[in-house]
């Protein structure tokens, strides 16, 4: 491995790193050991997992050194314990949890600086480096769902978003019809299922130039979208009954006012911010009550890569340059959306705004594995979820590490879960008259 590569998977660690101590270090250690919601796992335990799988896959499989905790894989084997049984488990108390990362840390940095990195597929431009750095930034976001279902008082703080306009922006913008490439075969810290690169073809469609904001999703509860199955896949409507769901999770009304929670703040809803905390049930709902859908995976990624002028995809839909805070919003820079409109420096060759960063989309797409699907390097990262039960999420929201980020990560859930930070964006068919743009 290059110094270079080196360098690149020190930061993309040392980020990380920082980011889980703002998450762990903001509370008191009776915080970090309760279970704030049955959904979650206690903060304790993802900061323990994120050190004992970065001791599994750095230390031992790629350094060849001997295990420091054999012991505790077993309490921290996400497979073996679901998130509600975790509080019961032998869980190493905080300060122990946090020597135990460090350390592991410690001898990562040191395997790093010595190992030999060509030749063999795990390290091939430090690709198992890459592959944990993106693992603690998923866990950082699982830990900031948990701060988010947490109550009492603010813990974190963040600066407020840029506030955009859409003022001047169509409302959708037309992707005219024919191939392209979706998925990557030369991205060197993409992972198994976003492999191998291949060509799709779509026919011409109409996509939303922004995500659907608190304001459209509004009108859609005023106008009874919730009591109306018309609009409702039957299991969605089964689930909005059985649980009373009638409006986003986090938000209540009040004095004739929807107001939310947001990481312990009590706000008005935002009109002009991304709709957050729907599941896949109620953006299917709602595109369908505005005489729409929602867009497929394919559709979504030729949105956000394809350069017809190139004639290739894109790493990210401004260009191949990695993202920094003109493009997106991502990283927990700051603790919201940005409002519709914002980004244009994020903007797509066609004028798609806000396809990376603010929030993850729901896509009409089951979580299948690509053509030539090859599992790399544990069956359990993706190919396991695979099949029907799993809807895919693309983009990212305003709490994903920006290595975790790029115009083909693959994100995947149940489609009655809600307090990830997803939205959506609505698609439709485009007639024939327009497909030949
Ligand atoms: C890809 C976000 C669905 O959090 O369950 C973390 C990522 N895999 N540890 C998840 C993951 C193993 C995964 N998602
Ligand atoms: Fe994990």
């Amino acid at each position: 491995m290059t110094d270079e590569l080196r360098q690149r998977a020190l930061a993309a660690l040392t980020d990380a790193r920082a980011r889980t101590a703002t998450l762990v270090d903001c509370v008191d250690d009776g915080e970090l050991t309760a279970q704030h919601s049955p959904l979650m796992s206690p903060l304790v335990w993802d900061l323990a997992h994120i050190g004992n799988q970065e001791e599994q896959w750095l230390l031992r499989t790629v350094g060849g050194r001997e295990a420091l905790r054999p012991e505790i894989d077993s309490v921290y084997d996400a497979f073996e314990h679901p998130r509600a049984s975790r509080p019961s488990l032998p869980l190493l108390p905080p300060s122990e949890a946090r020597g135990y990362a460090a350390d592991v840390r410690g001898r990562v940095l040191d395997v790093l600086e010595h190992i030999p990195m060509e030749g063999a597929p795990l390290t091939e431009a430090g690709f198992a480096f890459g592959m944990i750095a993106q693992h603690e930034q998923q866990h950082d976001e699982t830990m900031l769902i948990t701060h988010q279902l947490r109550t009492g008082p603010a813990a974190l703080v963040a600066p407020a978003p840029p506030h955009g306009s859409t003022h001047g922006l169509p409302s959708e913008v037309l992707v005219p019809a024919g191939p392209f490439t979706m998925g990557t075969s030369t991205e060197p810290w993409a992972l198994d299922n976003e492999r191998p690169a291949h060509l799709r073809d779509l026919p011409a469609f109409w996509l939303d130039t922004t995500p659907v904001s608190c304001g459209d999703y509004l009108a859609f509860m005023a106008d009874g979208g919730y009591g109306d199955p018309r609009w409702w896949a039957a299991e969605g409507f089964e689930q909005i009954q059985r649980h009373h769901i009638a409006a986003p999770l986090f938000w209540h009304r009040e004095g004739g006012q929807w107001l939310r929670r947001r990481f312990g703040v009590t706000e008005p809803v935002p009109r002009d911010e991304p709709v957050l905390h729907v599941s896949w049930y109620e953006a299917d709902a709602y595109a369908r009550w505005a005489g729409r859908r929602l867009p497929t995976e394919a559709e979504w990624e030729k949105s956000a890569r394809h350069d017809e002028a190139a004639g290739r995809s894109r790493r990210f839909p401004w260009g191949d340059e990695d993202p920094t805070p003109l493009h997106a919003n991502l990283g927990q820079r700051h603790l919201r959306p940005a409002s519709i409109g914002s980004y244009p420096g994020g903007a797509s060759p066609l004028g798609v705004r806000q396809l990376m960063g603010d929030v993850w989309e729901w896509t009409a797409s089951d979580f299948l594995p690509y053509p030539g699907f090859v599992a790399f390097p544990y069956r359990e990262y993706s190919e396991v979820f695979f099949g029907g039960e799993h809807k895919v999420l693309r983009g990212g929201s305003f709490a994903v590490g920006s290595v975790a980020c790029r115009g083909t990560f693959r994100n995947w859930d149940l489609p009655a879960r809600r307090q990830i930070f997803a939205g959506f964006r609505t698609a439709r068919d485009a007639g024939h008259g327009e497909a030949g743009a």
